[in-house]
């Protein structure tokens, strides 16, 4: 059985009604079914959300020593964890894949959000596709497999 953990940092939970002209009006809810309803027999995926970036870092923690790949949207942990980006290096070092995913595109927007303090130590990035941002992230990473 391989793992795909989708991870998602602060603020995502309240997709549907978190800026909808950014984001979009899928809601949380109905995206993480639509990722659970796309597994493959043998394949799981594991969809979480935080806001704190403590746990987020202890699931990276987790996909290493489980060996599963990651598609991460950190949202705003984005443009400045340093402690996140050291635990994605970690993952990719460790040889997993790890996607990193936004719904919008940060470059389209305000200026902190051109910066991804993530996007070097990731396998990729898929950015600006709405929430078929994670099924296209999907398709990418089962390619490399
Ligand atoms: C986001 C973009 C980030 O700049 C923002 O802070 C988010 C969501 C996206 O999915 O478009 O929370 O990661």
């Amino acid at each position: 059985m391989s793992s795909i953990f989708v991870l998602n940092g602060p603020n995502l939970s309240r997709l549907g009604s978190r800026e909808p002209d950014v984001y979009g009006t899928t809601t949380w809810d109905e995206l993480s079914a639509s990722l659970n309803d796309a597994a493959l027999v043998g394949e799981t995926i594991d969809v979480r959300q935080t806001n704190d970036e403590s746990e987020l870092i202890g699931w990276l923690h987790e996909a290493i020593d489980t060996t599963a790949d990651v598609i991460l949207n950190p949202a705003a942990f984005t443009h400045y964890s340093y402690a996140l980006r050291d635990a994605v290096a970690m993952v990719t070092e460790s040889g997993r894949t790890l996607i990193e995913v936004h719904i919008s595109n940060p470059y389209a927007r305000e200026e902190f959000r051109h910066t991804s303090v993530i996007s070097a130590v990731a396998t990729g990035v898929i950015a600006g596709f709405g929430v078929n941002s994670y099924h296209v992230a999907l398709a990418a990473l089962r390619a490399r497999r």
